[in-house]
Order: C-alpha cells, then sequence, then structure tokens
C-alpha cells in the first residue's frame, strides 16, 4: 500500500489540519508524532526507503528502538500538511540502541523531523511504558488562551488543574489526573524533553510556560479532542477573569467530589483544596 493511502497517515494529516484551522498553528508552530503499529508499517513497507542516514535523536529511548513514528517536519507548516503531505511530514526508523533516527519515507524536498522529536520520543515512550502501549499520539499546539493563562496564574499544577476544571463540567471527567506545568524553558532539547516525560508520567496534558500544550492519548481523535477540551475551558477562564469582577459562584470541591461519585473517575484531593 502507498503511505498516503494507509488510514493512520489520513487521521494524522486530518489532525493537522483540524489544529491549523483552530488557529493552534502559525506558521511552523506546533508538532505531531505517532507510534505506529507493526502491521500498519507492515502495510506500507513497499513504500519506504533505505537510504537516508541514521542521525542522532538527541536522547535516549531504549524502550522504544526499533519501531516506526510518523512525525511533522521542522520548520514545516501545519497548513501545508493537507495539501502537501509528503514534503511537510515523515515517517523516521529509530534504531536497535533507541538513539538514532533515520527517514524512510516524506520530507522530500529536504528538511528534518520536528525539532520537538526528543520531548515526543521520551512522552511516547513513557506512555508506552505507563499505558501497556496503548497511547500512541503525542501533540504539541500553541493554543492561545492556554497560553495566556501562563502570564497570570502561578505555574503550579494545582492551580492550573483546578481553575480549568472549573470552567466546564466535563473536565474532570476528560482529563480527571490534571495537569502538570513547566516553567519557562528553551524548546527543542533534551531537558525540555525531561522534564515534560516527567510530567507525562502523571498527567496527559503538559503545559510550557508562555509557549504552548503537551497532550498525550491512544488516537487522533481523544488526543486532539483533549486539547480542545482544555483550550476551551481556558478560553473561558480567560473571559472570566477579563470581566473584572471575580467569580460570584462556581463548581465547588464537594461538586466536584459528587461528579467523581456519578462518573465513576477518581479526582486526587490535592486539586480540591479549600480556597
Ligand atoms: P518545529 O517546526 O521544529 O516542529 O518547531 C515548532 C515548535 O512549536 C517548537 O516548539
Ligand atoms: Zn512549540
Amino acid at each position: 500500500m502507498k503511505v498516503l493511502d494507509a488510514e493512520f497517515v489520513q487521521g494524522f494529516i486530518r489532525l493537522c489540519d483540524d489544529g491549523f484551522h483552530q488557529n493552534w498553528h502559525e506558521r511552523n508552530g506546533g508538532n505531531l508524532s505517532y507510534r505506529i503499529k507493526p502491521e500498519e508499517i507492515e502495510s506500507v513497507m513497499d513504500d519506504l526507503n533505505e537510504d537516508k542516514p541514521w542521525q542522532p535523536i538527541g536522547t535516549s529511548v531504549p524502550d522504544l528502538a526499533g519501531e516506526y513514528f510518523l512525525v511533522t517536519g521542522s520548520g514545516k507548516y501545519f497548513q501545508n500538511v493537507k495539501r502537501e503531505p509528503e514534503a511537510n511530514i515523515c515517517i523516521i526508523e529509530v534504531d536497535e540502541r533507541g538513539e538514532n533516527y533515520r527517514i524512510r519515507w516524506g520530507l522530500v524536498k529536504g528538511g528534518r523531523p520536528t525539532s520537538e522529536l526528543p520531548s515526543h520520543l521520551m512522552n511516547l515512550e513513557v506512555k508506552k511504558k505507563i499505558t501497556n502501549g496503548r497511547y500512541r499520539v503525542v501533540y504539541h499546539a500553541h493554543p492561545a488562551n492556554t497560553v495566556a493563562l501562563t502570564f497570570v496564574l502561578p505555574l503550579e499544577d494545582e492551580v492550573f488543574t483546578r481553575e480549568i476544571w472549573e470552567m466546564m463540567t466535563e473536565c474532570p471527567v476528560v482529563f480527571p489526573d490534571g495537569i502538570g506545568v513547566v516553567g519557562w524553558m528553551v524548546p527543542g532539547g533534551r531537558d525540555i524533553a525531561v522534564a515534560t516525560s516527567e510530567l507525562m508520567k502523571k498527567y496527559d496534558v503538559a503545559i510550557w510556560a508562555h509557549h504552548g500544550m503537551f497532550c498525550s492519548g491512544e488516537d487522533f481523535d481523544s488526543t486532539f479532542g483533549l486539547m480542545h477540551t482544555v483550550e476551551k475551558a481556558a478560553d473561558i477562564l480567560v473571559k472570566v477573569l477579563s470581566m473584572g469582577q471575580g467569580k460570584r459562584q462556581t463548581i465547588t470541591p464537594q461538586n466536584f467530589r459528587d461528579l467523581a461519585v456519578d462518573f465513576k473517575v477518581t479526582l486526587p484531593e490535592r486539586f480540591l483544596y479549600e480556597k
């Protein structure tokens, strides 16, 4: 099968296009990765090349050794992925030590995988381990309301989780484990990848202060839906804060506990503090 005919590739392209239309991907902002299933890579093997050199990942991901990933290209625009996928995204193979990668398909006009490849692969490695292989998607975007909140809220997991949960009743059902926050760091390297993958051990959402958000999930729909839900709640919070009078009423800690019982989720008590 041709790579572009594969369902996982079509799902990947659709997410890029949907994200662009949400205004989360100015210029080359944001990146996406997908850990390809063995049967999926087998189905497109005839369409892969083998002449590209091995390159260092910039970190070590031994638990992903020998696996294949579909990722966006560095400096490439989400806006262009649907129009010209083979020039903007690529399939990479990770070597047997989990330290190098090589391009097996795509980026036909040149380029390399996203500069956030260390973060993507380290997050995918953590998620593979703790979800028994279920999670396959890591998505990074620059949604404006979430980023705006990093200028006014304390950069603490408890505060971000609680303030965002309070904005929409469904939030704690969609991400009951909460949200992690990383203070400002230089993007694109191993240090921010380590910090983010530490948060991914506890959460499906990590916010980078003054930069953007990372979400992880089982498939494209649930990962996009998670980003969408957090950003929608952040949008409401920005409106509430902008109205300037504070909250007259809100969802209380006891309301959250009642919700948890009926929706059969566990909500950590550290997010349900008295204000
Ligand atoms: P890339 O173009 O290298 O993916 O970088 C975009 C980005 O959002 C960096 O955080
Ligand atoms: Zn970014």
